[in-house]
């Protein structure tokens, strides 16, 4: 068969690479992709947002399936726009995908069906929101309805900066993702990040991963798209594992098919686990991006079979089989992300870090220019490393950081220290 992967970043790298294991593979194709996608891939000139071009493309080289990497598209319907030309489609339908697209959407889904989250109240008039940000506790969580890569978030500690937050997201600060705001009570525990297979009724644990989001080590600095990540998230055990599915998995598919948006796809939920049990913080409808690349590698099935069953709804009861390594991955970044990253500084010593063993390099940003390897974006590279625990496998991620040439870049050098400090 062959297949289109959509995207751009590590995580469609990583991606590319399982889906490659494949026995039913043809030729994968992908677009935009990025000069390491290219060494897996063959890559064409398509634009995500063009979804007639897609469909075209499709139809004309015979694709049997369309894997989406990033959210915009899914959000912005190109699931249903392919189904509706004929074409298969790994991912949730416009409906279910505002599971992402829109926390007001989430927040009132999740209060209509009983999933356990964050007391919330949404807005767009700027004085109703303070009055009743006044009422609450601090610290206090304000964020942008929609869509913001991760930007839209503010825990304010003070009413002052609460009042601050909510006057610049109604204000135009956010733009069209901050015309209405949703103003949730703060949740006090560990993060985890919790994956879902689903094929719009059934949902089947897809592993599990812990990231950090600073920027800086010691979880200083500010927010990015994810600085690294680990997998499995030490803190969830089977009996928790399995109060998620019960509690917050089962009932947002139960809830979203009854509501006639049945969610297809990766559900992928943001928990904090509290005193007295997880919490969704939020959803996101496809994997994470560093969160793939710990995830994919230590997969023992066919991916491309398993998104085929999805579309299918045919996913049926089974547990799906994960290495028990401990995979991390660590990200480089440019100089001055996430702010202003600076580009087009040359990368060397790529070979000899992904020769190593068990490491697997992917390219997040790069580019290749008159046959030179430099950065294009804030985050450029991935470094994973499969080991026994999370202790080994840092040490190797780390070793092969450090084979690699790159002035321009710089990375967190505490990556895990959760899991550390937890054995
Ligand atoms: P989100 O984009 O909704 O995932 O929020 C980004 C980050 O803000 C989360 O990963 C949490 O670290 C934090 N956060 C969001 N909502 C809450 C909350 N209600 N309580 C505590 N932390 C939160
Ligand atoms: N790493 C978080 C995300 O992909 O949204």
């Amino acid at each position: 068969m062959n297949v289109l992967l959509l995207g751009s970043g590590g995580r469609e790298h990583a991606i590319a690479l399982a889906l490659r294991k494949s026995p039913f593979l043809a030729t994968l194709f992908a677009a935009p992709g990025n000069p390491g996608i290219a060494s897996v891939a063959e890559i064409v000139a398509l634009d995500l947002a063009d979804h007639a071009a897609i469909a075209a493309f499709c139809k004309l080289i015979g694709i049997g399936l369309v894997v989406v990497g990033p959210e915009v598209p899914l959000v912005a319907g190109l699931v249903d726009d392919l189904a509706a030309e004929g074409v298969s489609c790994f991912g949730p339908s416009r409906a279910a995908a505002r599971l992402e697209g829109s926390k007001a959407f989430t927040k009132d889904f999740c209060a209509r069906h009983g999933v356990p989250t964050a007391r919330h109240a949404a807005f767009s008039d700027i004085a109703a929101a303070k009055a009743y940000a006044r009422a609450r506790p601090v610290p206090i969580v304000i964020k942008a309805d929609g869509l913001a890569a991760g930007k839209g978030v503010v825990i304010a500690s003070t009413r002052d900066e609460a009042e601050a937050a909510i006057a610049k997201m109604l204000s135009g600060g956010f733009g069209v993702a901050g015309e209405r705001i949703v103003i949730e009570d703060f949740l006090d525990g560990e993060e985890a990040s919790f994956f879902a297979l689903c094929d719009g009724t059934r949902g089947v644990p897809f592993s599990t991963a812990q990231d950090h989001k600073r920027a800086f080590d010691g979880e200083r600095g500010p927010n990015t798209g994810g600085m690294g990540a680990y997998s499995p998230a030490g803190l969830v055990d089977a009996a928790l594992e399995a109060r998620i599915m019960h509690e917050i998995i089962e009932p947002t598919l139960a809830g979203m098919a009854a509501e006639g948006a049945p969610f297809k796809g990766v559900l992928f939920a943001g928990l904090m686990i509290a005193a007295d049990g997880p919490k969704l913080v939020e959803y996101n409808v496809r994997l994470g991006d560093p969160e793939a690349q710990v995830i994919l590698p230590r997969l023992e099935e066919d991916l491309l079979a398993l998104m085929l069953a999805c579309i299918e709804e045919d996913l049926g009861p089974r547990r799906l089989r994960f290495s028990d390594r401990t995979a991390l991955t660590v990200v480089l970044a440019a100089q001055g992300y996430p702010d202003a990253p600076v580009a087009g500084t040359e990368i060397g010593g790529l070979e000899r870090a992904a020769a190593m063993p068990d490491v697997t390099v992917t390219h997040a940003g790069t580019k290749l220019i008159g046959g030179k390897l430099v950065a294009s974006g804030g985050r450029v590279l991935n470094i994973t490393a499969l080991g026994r625990d999370v202790a080994e496998a840092r040490a190797r991620a780390y070793a092969a950081v450090d084979a690699i040439d790159w002035d321009g870049g710089f990375c967190r050098r505490d990556i895990g220290w959760r899991a550390l400090g937890r054995t």
